[in-house]
């Protein structure tokens, strides 16, 4: 039997809009596969009204068939499609991620053709916070490894709360600083660490999407996770993970709120015969957070951190940092100016990091292969190949800093970088009488030299690197890390 003309019409209409009844709404998260459309491959997904709505979708397992995405704000299209329409748009997919940013006066419809078994995800926001699916241009940074652990931070998601010292009452902190007081937990993004040995194929094979991420097979096992403020960039998640395997490259990602991804950076654990263990969570030395020769931590901890440090080393550290800071004091601070751009408050913050990294040296190890993609970058064109500012460490030739119990073991020393010093002679007052060696002295017997700033002439940036480190697991000397958004 045929149906009549106006009732195939009817019927037409009636099933679109059955198809489109799902309704998202603003901060939506949600995942998708065919099966949630009872078998139909064009279903449609209704959008809310918004001056500025963002449609963000990410596709979550690799595959050759995608799913194509239609957006529209014109309410007369009930089903957009790939025979397009006023203000019908398609969401172009690239490397996984799709996204749609318009005004939906009175709501939209978002399609979805070829609908497979390939998951993906629909994340829907509204106004300057933009699309939910992100790649974010700041990355992980590595603390340090060691044979089987590593200490890796996400990027800064906030910045601390400082309050300025003012004169007449200009009280710097104290030496022994405190534990900064931490983000209240739903200003915090929820953070997922993604870590896989480089040369396994099951990250690079996956989309690059937060939700391919977070499935793909994740290897080590966290032994602590914190937030933390290493400096003045602002918190970090932190995490301290075990169970890696000696000289291995990893890989690893930082997802934020399950839909950002952050990365990738690669790392190399140490050799089996590397023994520095990691020391962490120092708040008066909050930038330390690598491997410093020093004997294991007492059993039930995994690495150094305040509670384990002997105090035969942090007792002289923080008795030096309250002279100095007795000494810095005495000039009128906060009342007389003695540089338009430095306070009292940055001099100390600029001794406090220099004297940490003098006071905890950094292991590292001979012969990784920390230079191989920019060596062979380097010999093309040409350029100078930067080398790690590493000098080996025995137990007869006597350690830098005195302090430091004897060791038993050879390793080498991965040099503080030479900016670290300029920082404090920068920072500050001429009458503390501060002083850094000379690049075109002997710098380099105490310093790493030109890997961040210019060598001779002391460019700022200018350096064989511009940077201490690189997201390939180049570390070039001890200092401050990466540039923010460094590639
Ligand atoms: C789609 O189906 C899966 C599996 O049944 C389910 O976990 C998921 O929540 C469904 N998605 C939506 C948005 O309903
Ligand atoms: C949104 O899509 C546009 C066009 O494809 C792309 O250039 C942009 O990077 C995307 N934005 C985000 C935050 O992914
Ligand atoms: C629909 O979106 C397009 C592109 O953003 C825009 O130019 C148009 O004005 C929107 N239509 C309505 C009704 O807001
Ligand atoms: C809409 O939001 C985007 C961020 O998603 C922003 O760049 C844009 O300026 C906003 N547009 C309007 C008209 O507010
Ligand atoms: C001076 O400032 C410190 C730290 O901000 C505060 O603890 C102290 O109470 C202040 N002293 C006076 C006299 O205001
Ligand atoms: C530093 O402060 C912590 C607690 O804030 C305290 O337990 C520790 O003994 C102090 N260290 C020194 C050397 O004063
Ligand atoms: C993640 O969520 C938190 C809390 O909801 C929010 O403050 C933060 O801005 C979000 N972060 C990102 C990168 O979207
Ligand atoms: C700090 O000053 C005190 C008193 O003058 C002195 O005993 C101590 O040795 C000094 N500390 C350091 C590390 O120089
Ligand atoms: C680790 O692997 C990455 C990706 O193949 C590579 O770029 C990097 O140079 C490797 N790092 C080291 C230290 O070998
Ligand atoms: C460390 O070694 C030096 C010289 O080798 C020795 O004089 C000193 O007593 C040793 N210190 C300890 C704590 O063993
Ligand atoms: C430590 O280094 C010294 C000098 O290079 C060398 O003679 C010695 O064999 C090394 N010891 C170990 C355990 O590797
Ligand atoms: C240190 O610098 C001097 C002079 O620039 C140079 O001759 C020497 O080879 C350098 N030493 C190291 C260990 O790089």
């Amino acid at each position: 039997m045929l149906l009549p003309h106006s009732l195939l019409l009817l019927l037409h209409v009636s099933l679109t809009y059955a198809q489109a009844t799902q309704q998202l709404s603003i901060g939506s998260l949600n995942t998708y596969t065919s099966a949630n459309f009872s078998g139909s491959t064009s279903p449609a997904l209704r959008l809310p009204p918004s001056t500025n709505l963002s449609v963000s979708v990410a596709i979550c397992l690799s595959s050759q068939s995608l799913p194509r995405f239609f957006v529209t704000n014109n309410t007369e299209i009930s089903l957009p499609g790939p025979s397009g329409g006023s203000n019908v748009f398609e969401i172009q997919l690239n490397d996984g991620y799709g996204n749609w940013t318009g005004s939906t006066p009175e709501g939209g419809v978002l399609a979805v053709t070829n609908v497979g078994g390939t998951p993906f995800e629909v994340g829907v926001t509204e106004g300057d916070s933009g699309p939910m699916h992100e790649v974010l241009t700041t990355i992980p940074l590595l603390g340090d490894t060691t044979s089987n652990q590593a200490l890796i931070f996400s990027s800064p998601f906030s910045l601390p709360n400082v309050v300025l010292p003012t004169y007449p009452n200009y009280t710097l902190p104290p030496a022994n600083l405190s534990y900064a007081t931490q983000p209240s937990s739903g200003g915090s993004p929820d953070f997922t660490l993604v870590l896989a040995p480089t040369s396994s194929s099951s990250l690079i094979s996956e989309p690059q999407t937060g939700c391919a991420l977070r499935s793909a097979t994740s290897v080590g096992s966290q032994i602590f996770q914190s937030l933390w403020l290493r400096d003045a960039s602002g918190w970090r998640s932190e995490w301290l993970m075990g169970g890696l395997t000696p000289l291995t490259n990893y890989t690893a990602y930082v997802i934020e709120n399950r839909t950002k991804v952050s990365g990738p950076i690669y790392f190399v654990t140490k050799s089996a015969l590397f023994s520095c263990p990691l020391v962490h969570s120092v708040p008066y030395c909050p930038a330390v957070s690598y491997a410093v020769p020093l004997p294991h931590p007492p059993v039930n901890f995994a690495a150094h951190d305040a509670r384990t440090l002997p105090e035969s080393l942090t007792d002289p550290l923080l008795s030096g940092l309250t002279n100095f800071t007795t000494m810095l004091t005495t000039f009128a601070c906060g009342r007389d100016i003695y540089s338009p751009l430095q306070t009292c408050a940055d001099c100390q913050r600029e001794y406090r990091n220099w004297l940490c990294a003098i006071s905890f040296p950094r292991c590292s190890e001979e012969g990784l292969p920390s230079t191989t993609t920019s060596s062979i970058a380097a010999q093309q064109t040409g350029a100078q190949v930067p080398v790690s500012a590493l000098v080996p460490v025995t137990p007869t030739n006597v350690p830098r800093n005195l302090n430091l119990p004897n060791i038993t073991s050879n390793y080498s020393m991965l040099l503080p970088c030479l900016e670290t010093c300029t920082a404090v002679d920068r920072a500050c007052p001429y009458f503390l009488g501060f002083k850094c060696p000379l690049p075109q002295f002997n710098a380099n017997v105490s310093y790493g030299v030109g890997f961040i700033d210019k060598g001779e002439s002391g460019v700022q940036g200018h350096g064989l690197a511009g940077y201490s480190q690189d997201r390939y697991g180049n570390i070039w000397c001890q200092g401050p890390g990466l540039e923010e958004g460094v590639a």
